[in-house]
């Protein structure tokens, strides 16, 4: 039997999979050990093997094939735009994807004015300002602290990603629209789904019934 690859997003999002994956009797300890500099992690007994990659890189090795199933946030999948199924809502990770800003934002918004929006997410940013708002705006790609773009006056809102909404809080700014809810979810390479349809398929029976149940 050929191995099943699993690309794993980096981090939190790594531990809650293993937890989970470990409710339906597949387990790798070794993966969570901080310690290890190990890349490529493997289950011999179940012929499955993992890898822990940085988020937006796991849609790649999926669509390539070079991973049959990934686990990574809908920001991604979204930004990312590549050619995978998106096969399973693990419902951990959850937060929203807003448009946030000073108060005084609120009104740029309502006349659809020329503004600056910065984020971290520049496809998912002009997908909502230029097909569903069918507003004009600058896109300025930053790389985290996005924060701090409307504070310093680098633009006057930004797109991002709001969990406990602290951050927003703390400095002063609030959401101002909604774009769209977010989770962990579960991706497949097109070719794995026919391929490994009996095992996949298996796979996502077991986790669609714990996820049920909690
Ligand atoms: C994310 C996001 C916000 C923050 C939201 O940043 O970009 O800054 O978390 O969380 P909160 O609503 O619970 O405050 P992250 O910490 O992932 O790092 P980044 O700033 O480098 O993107």
């Amino acid at each position: 039997m050929r191995y099943l690859t699993f690309a794993l997003t980096k981090g939190r999002l790594a531990k809650k999979t293993m937890e989970l994956l470990s409710e339906i009797g597949i387990s790798c300890e070794e993966i969570l050990d901080k310690d290890s500099r190990k890349l490529i992690f493997v289950n011999e007994e179940l012929k499955l093997k993992f890898f822990l990659a940085k988020g937006p890189d796991v849609p790649t090795y999926v669509e390539y094939g070079a991973a049959d199933i990934g686990v990574v946030g809908k920001d991604t999948i979204l930004e990312e735009g590549r050619k995978v199924h998106e096969v399973c809502d693990l419902r951990f990770g959850k937060c929203r994807m807003c448009v946030c800003g000073p108060e005084s934002a609120k009104e740029l918004l309502k006349h659809r004015e020329l503004i600056r929006v910065a984020t971290k997410y520049p496809n998912i940013a002009k997908d909502y300002f230029y097909n569903k708002k069918h507003q004009t705006v600058e896109i300025i790609k930053l790389n985290g602290s996005i924060e701090l773009a409307p504070l310093v006056g680098l633009s006057e809102v930004i797109v991002d990603i709001v969990e406990t909404g602290s951050t927003l809080k703390e400095n002063g700014l609030m959401v101002l629209e909604d774009v769209c809810p977010l989770s962990a979810r579960m991706i497949v390479n097109p070719v794995s789904m026919r391929m490994e349809n009996e095992r996949i398929k298996e796979l996502l029976t077991k986790l669609r019934t714990i996820l049920q149940e909690g």
